[in-house]
């Protein structure tokens, strides 16, 4: 067996408070140690969004409730969502959250700025606070345009309606204030080959933006709705495989820095409603290590790049202290995916069937 240093999952929604049918912090835990991670920093798109001091605090503190039961002590930091009309409470809190979450389209829950004049003013104010401002960056005036094209949509119509135009034009925007007002930028689950070009750029003229990426969009393309379906629903939708090339090309030279698995769990029988009935968004923190040492079997990706990617970039990023907390892997050990031994609560993988080979065997916190 051999050690290395514990994964950090930068973008997880573990549904507490609000929807806890599809993931809790008791089961989310398990799955983060069975994952190997020992960190996780948790969305704010919760039922209610975590906007002001009285949702931060009241969500804390289910969490520690949560996490004591089972005795895990899992790391975790909490995102504030902006709203648009925030700010004081945003200022409160500037010392207690990990980052401001943005979304410029509408995703699970109903955080969202669309107007470019709020918009601007929390890309301003993430910069005086110094806090690292996270996107989720599609476009929401562009989704809207396509949506209207489609009068009876299927499930691989979700790439189109949620179009490629869409997170560029976003990414684009994003990228232009944080120009502008000298913001940090978090850019989450970078998805185009276009994207990828814009951040490129923006870095080497140095613009603090930073780039996220998915298991799903690494590992998944359109292709995978065939057998998928809906299970392969996500914001932002899958790509073709030509952007999943450009997306290993960008971890090879450093545009993307790090890999966020976006866990967002919903349960098998939301999943399987008709498209678009069906909510967006998988799990991911018990397959990312697997899928990733897979990949380095394959000679995709070096064991030094998946630590880089997956715990000391995101420490750098965040300013955290680096933790001395450890994953014991078998990177021999060949298995296959299967629901019931998953420990989210949600019991279902896009991954589902898949052989991998490289697994976590234990972390220590
Ligand atoms: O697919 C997604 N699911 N994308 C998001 O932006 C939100 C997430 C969720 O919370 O379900
Ligand atoms: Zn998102
Ligand atoms: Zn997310």
């Amino acid at each position: 067996l051999i050690v290395i240093p514990a994964v950090i999952d930068p973008h997880v929604h573990l549904r507490t408070p609000g929807a806890e049918h599809k993931e809790n912090w008791e089961t989310g835990a398990q799955a983060a140690i069975s994952g190997g991670i020992t960190t996780v920093f948790d969305m704010p798109n919760n039922n209610p969004a975590v906007v002001d001091e009285k949702t931060f605090y009241n969500k804390k503190q289910i969490i520690d409730e949560q996490l004591k039961k089972i005795n895990i002590p899992l790391n975790y930091y909490l995102y504030i969502g902006a709203t648009g009309d925030n700010e004081e409470e945003i200022i409160k809190l500037k010392d207690s959250v990990i980052g401001i979450k943005l979304f410029m389209g509408a995703s699970t829950g109903d955080l969202l700025v669309a107007d470019r004049t709020k918009q601007e003013k929390i890309f301003q104010l993430a910069a005086e606070l110094d806090l690292v401002l996270a996107l989720h960056a599609e476009d929401e005036t562009e989704i809207q345009k396509q949506k209207v094209n489609f009068i009876n949509p299927s499930i691989s119509d979700h790439s189109k309606i949620r179009s490629r135009e869409a997170a560029i034009q976003a990414v684009k925007d994003a990228i232009e204030m944080a120009q502008k007002y000298n913001t940090r930028i978090y850019i989450c689950h970078v998805s185009t080959h276009e994207e990828l070009d814009l951040i490129r750029t923006a870095k080497k003229t140095g613009i603090k933006v930073y780039a996220e990426a998915t298991p799903h969009h690494l590992f998944l393309s359109e292709n995978n709705y065939k057998y998928l379906g809906t299970l392969g629903q996500m914001n932002p939708p899958l790509r073709t495989t030509a952007d999943q090339e450009a997306m290993w090309q960008a971890i090879s030279d450093g545009t993307i820095d790090t890999i966020g698995t976006d866990h967002a769990p919903h349960t098998l029988g939301e999943k399987v409603k008709n498209y678009p009935d069906s909510p967006s968004g998988v799990p991911g923190m018990e397959t990312v290590l697997p899928l990733l040492l897979n990949a380095y079997h394959e000679n995709k990706i070096s064991l030094e790049k998946i630590v880089e990617l997956t715990k000391t970039n995101i420490e750098k990023i965040f300013n955290l202290t680096p933790n001395h907390d450890w994953t014991i892997i078998d990177l021999d050990l060949e298995k296959e995916v299967k629901n019931t031994d998953l420990k989210t609560k949600c019991g279902w993988s896009p991954f589902a069937g898949q052989k991998l080979r490289g697994w976590p065997i234990a972390v220590v916190i």
